[in-house]
Parts: C-alpha cells; structure tokens; sequence
C-alpha cells in the first residue's frame, strides 16, 4: 500500500490541489435572501489551507430551496455572489467545488420563494419537522409527485446551475446524492413508489 503525506499535492480528476485535506460540505444558513455574502466569503477564506473545499449544500432552482438561508446558483445576484467566494478561495492557493442540493421533499414553503414548489419522487412525506423563520419549527408537508415534464424540467435545473458554477469561478461540481435530498428521495423505494421509467428497480430509481 502506497502511504502519501497529507501535506503532499494530489489531483481530484484534472484539478491540481495543493495537498490532500478536503473540506465536507456543511449548511450553515448565512445566504440572507439566498444570496451568498460577505460573511460567507469570509468564512471560506479563513478555510482556504484544506487542498479543496466542498461548498454547504446549494439549490440549483428555487423548488430546491427547502431550509431558511441556504444559498442557491441558479440567479445573477447568487452567482455574483459566489465570485466573492471562489476568489477569496483562489487567492490563497485553494480549490473549491460547490454542492448542488436540492432539498425535493426536506422542505418547507415558509422557507420557500413565492412560486416554487415542494416535489419529491413521489408524494410521500417525510417523518418529522423542519425549522422555518417565521414559525419554527413545522412538520414536512407531503410533496407533490414529480411529472415526467418536471423531472427533464428538474434536470435542465442542475445543467443550468452547474454551467452558472463555472461562470462563478468553481472549479467542480458536487451532486448531493445523500442524506435524504431529492436525487436520494428517487434513489430509495420508501419515498420513490413510481411505477413508470424513474421508480421500481433500482436500475430505474437511480435513472
Ligand atoms: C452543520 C452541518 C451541516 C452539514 N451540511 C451538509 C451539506 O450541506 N451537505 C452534505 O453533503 N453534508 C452535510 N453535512 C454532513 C457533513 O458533511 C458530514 O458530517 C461530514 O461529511 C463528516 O462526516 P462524519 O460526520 O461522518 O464524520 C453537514 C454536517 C454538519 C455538522
């Protein structure tokens, strides 16, 4: 087995990092009005020695936008946004993807813009509550169940959102497979009940 010094350069794909220390991706609820900040830039600068930095969770659209504060990339003022960070993060030699999460389910519309909607595989709610601002903390609703026009709809959102990463500067995207979100909310038959080309097998849940 091969021993590598943690400090020693290494490559994530085609990108250069100056050593092997990631960063986790962690919500931390600062994107007032889900625009990312000042303050974030600051926080992700004071991180800057790890080779690379996995962003907190991101909406690629406004439906992925379930928790208070989380930042999203799918507008002009957000992308703005992130350039603060990704230079902030490039000026002292570091490298940083963002995570694009859509929440799907794990939602709340008091955390939610005019407009968007709470989709889920299938219309299966979740157990328990969630925080929201202005009422504390709610129970999940039951989420609508995705059309297939919504899901090719959905999926242009994550193009859209990854294409907006590389106009703010990142160096990589990371899809939040995990944890209960939406790609995972497909990936599990106890929220994805589907019968058409997106659910049953696990060929088609993860389709
Ligand atoms: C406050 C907090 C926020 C988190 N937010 C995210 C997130 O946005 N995306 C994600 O993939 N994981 C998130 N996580 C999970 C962490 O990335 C995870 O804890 C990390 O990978 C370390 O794994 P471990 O807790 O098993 O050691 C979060 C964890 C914490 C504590």
């Amino acid at each position: 087995m091969k021993v590598y010094n943690i400090f020693s350069p290494a490559k994530a794909g085609s990108v250069e990092l100056k050593n092997r220390i990631v960063m986790a991706p962690m919500t931390r609820c600062r994107a007032i009005g889900n625009i990312p900040n000042k303050l974030m830039a600051e926080y992700y600068k004071q991180r800057c020695g790890a080779g690379l930095i996995i962003t907190e969770g991101t909406a690629p659209s406004p439906n992925g936008l379930g928790y208070a504060r989380i930042p999203g990339i799918f507008s002009k003022p957000q992308v703005e946004g992130w350039k603060l960070i990704t230079t902030a993060v490039h000026d002292c030699g570091g490298k940083i993807f963002v995570q694009l999460m859509h929440t799907g389910r794990i939602s709340h519309r008091f955390n939610m813009p005019e407009g968007s909607h709470i989709i889920s595989a299938s219309a299966v709610k979740a157990a328990g509550q969630m925080w929201t601002d202005s009422e504390k903390m709610q129970d999940f609703p039951v989420p609508e169940g995705m059309t297939s026009e919504e899901l090719i709809h959905t999926k242009a959102e994550f193009v859209s959102a990854a294409k907006n990463a590389m106009t703010a500067g990142f160096d990589g995207v990371e899809l939040h497979g995990a944890n209960g979100y939406l790609l995972e909310q497909f990936l599990s038959p106890v929220s994805n009940l589907r019968n058409d080309l997106y659910g049953g097998n696990i060929e088609k849940r993860c389709r």
